[in-house]
């Protein structure tokens, strides 16, 4: 490689030099390039941190089971509905809710024995219970906040207590029958 005290011209030096560093950096990069293409088709654990979408497999969650992933650092609560809960949900007359939304609104079309919402209370923010297996569900079969009480039914719309309004809905789509993309 040449340097800048050859008898060469300065700018012939820096030409070549930048040549050679164009060539070697090509030689490493057909090396490396393999492994980050591969390991990029799942987001490593800081791209999920920055708001990356996540796929969620929900094959292995069983009728009447629920699961919490994180997206974005929030919860989000899953649950694979039992026929009963959905028909709970179904029969009650959205005039009477403080925060009117059909069961059919808050699931996607097909799905709908899954409900995906965020696992925060509207009141102040605590996480409700009623997900895990042998959590309390609250009076409706859905969730129930232990800060203050706020029950939550089995569509994750407020029912009774102070919080305002229903559990959140995060953005997902369905990829597969049993796979989901949040984000
Ligand atoms: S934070 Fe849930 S009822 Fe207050």
């Amino acid at each position: 490689m040449a340097h800048a005290t050859d008898t060469t011209s300065t700018e012939t030096t820096r030409r070549d030099f930048l040549i050679l560093a164009t060539g070697a950096a090509g030689v490493v990069g057909l090396g490396a390039v393999v492994v980050p293409l591969v390991s990029q088709l799942a987001p490593d654990a800081q791209t999920i941190a920055a708001g990356a979408p996540i796929d969620v497999d929900l094959a292995p969650v069983a009728e009447g089971q629920g699961i919490k992933v994180t997206w974005r650092g929030q919860i989000i609560f899953i649950r694979n509905r039992t026929k009963k809960e959905i028909d709970e949900a179904l029969a009650v007359d959205i005039a009477t809710l403080r925060d009117p939304q059909t069961d059919q609104a808050r699931t996607k079309p097909g799905h709908e024995k899954y409900l995906v919402v965020y696992g925060k209370c509207t009141h102040l923010g605590c996480i409700p219970s009623g997900t895990a297996s042998g959590e309390p569900k609250g009076d409706y079969d859905g969730w129930v906040c232990p800060c203050h009480g706020s029950h939550y039914d089995s569509s994750g719309r407020i029912r009774r207590g102070p919080a305002p309004l229903n559990l959140g809905l995060p953005p997902y789509a369905f990829t597969a029958d049993t796979k989901i993309k949040i984000g």
